[in-house]
């Protein structure tokens, strides 16, 4: 008697693709990372692994975020969720960049390294020429005994389980919402917001996984869109402020797996030089979920409408107004403006993963691309 099965086949639990598999791991590995550090009776975040005391890490007064790739895009979401619930200045940079630089430091410096694998050459070489110059460096990482994670002087882990495709989902979420946990939790020592407003923010930070799921149950909506883009040869994403955070994220995943050229642009720089390129029923993707500035986001996308764009919005459910502007919207369960970018990727990433298998693509091996990069 003879079985004949495919250890990766096997590995991939049902799915056709490992980045299908971990797109769809999400609810877990928010929970995964949030649920031992939020205090349920008290409604706030606790983070026990930090070694520094909480006086050491109320002194910090600016904050540089260093990563490589999609852990770099989780850092801008971290910088204005940092910024907005501390008012601590927070400066990204990518790794390969700020390690050749002469960056500021003072004894008030703090450094957050983001790295997935915590392998990264780049992102390692950024960290040690920090320590060397006596700053000290939390790292967060999914990768416990991995090289960043030893080095660092601290360490939030995302708990988001391995991952294996090239194009990273999962351990970006999960990236997003450790810093959710570092921003609350440093606001929290800092008086920067009151606790009213923390357990508000905890109370949706516990949703997001059960909403994430919802989106993942209307994925072959996106699958629809995705059949529409497939031949494409160049499409845009916007957004402002969050929104443009995650549209850099949502055309890095597209671009990575599908080959379509595509780039993602604050919406209010279109107008200086992208705009030439919208031309009749080229695809604007244009996500609208921060209220602040939803006007002005309006106004930019009746901007690419006129130029004949073809445009996918991306709203809350119960906007009814953006379908008004808009060829089709995506809509995502209802949350914080805060906390928008762990939901609003989700369908990002399906569109990217719909995308490269609609073009018959390798999705979990994309050409030229490797999971970890260990040499510069
Ligand atoms: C590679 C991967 C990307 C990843 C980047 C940083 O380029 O293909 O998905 O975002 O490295 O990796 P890290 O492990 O440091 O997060």
């Amino acid at each position: 008697f003879h079985v004949d099965w495919d250890l990766v086949q096997a590995e991939k639990g049902g799915f056709d693709s490992f980045m299908l598999k971990e797109i769809f791991e999400q609810p877990q590995a928010i929970r995964d990372t949030i649920g031992s550090r939020i205090d349920l009776d008290e409604k706030k975040v606790v983070l026990p692994e930090l070694k520094m005391s909480d006086a050491q890490l109320a002194s910090y007064d600016r904050i540089y975020i260093i990563a490589c790739g999609t852990s770099m895009h989780a850092g801008l979401v971290g910088k204005d969720v940092i910024e907005k619930l501390t008012r601590i200045p927070v400066e990204v940079a990518v790794a390969s960049e700020f390690r050749y630089r002469d960056p500021i430091y003072t004894d008030k410096t703090l450094m957050i390294v983001i790295s997935q694998s915590g392998e990264t050459a780049d992102t390692l070489a950024a960290l040690r020429e920090a320590k060397k110059s006596g700053v000290t460096v939390m790292a967060i990482t999914n990768v416990v005994g991995s090289s960043v994670a030893r080095e660092a002087d601290e360490v939030l882990f995302t708990w988001a389980g391995p991952e294996v495709a090239v194009a990273s989902t999962k351990a970006y979420t999960s990236q997003v919402a450790a810093l959710y946990m570092f921003a609350l939790y440093l606001s929290q020592i800092k008086g920067t917001q009151s606790a009213e407003q923390i357990a508000e923010i905890v109370d949706h930070l516990l949703e997001l996984p059960g909403q994430i799921s919802q989106i993942l149950a209307d994925a072959d909506h996106v699958r629809q869109y995705a059949e529409r883009i497939k031949d494409v040869t160049s499409l845009f994403f916007i957004g402002r402020s969050l929104d443009y955070a995650v549209s850099l994220e949502g055309s890095l995943k597209l671009k990575e797996i599908s080959y379509i050229h595509s780039e993602a642009y604050a919406a209010g720089e279109l107008k200086h030089g992208t705009l030439a390129l919208i031309e009749e029923d080229v695809p604007v993707i244009a996500l609208a979920t921060q209220p602040d500035i939803y006007e002005k986001m309006v106004s930019n996308i009746v901007e690419v409408k006129a130029r004949g764009a073809h445009v996918l919005g991306f709203a809350f459910a119960g906007d009814n107004d953006l379908i008004k502007t808009v060829d089709q919207v995506v809509y995502v369960p209802k949350t914080l403006p805060l906390l928008a970018p762990i939901l609003t990727v989700i369908p990002l990433q399906l569109l990217a993963y719909y995308t490269s298998a609609a073009r018959g693509l390798d999705v979990d091996k994309p050409r030229n691309l490797a999971k970890s990069v260990t040499v510069e």
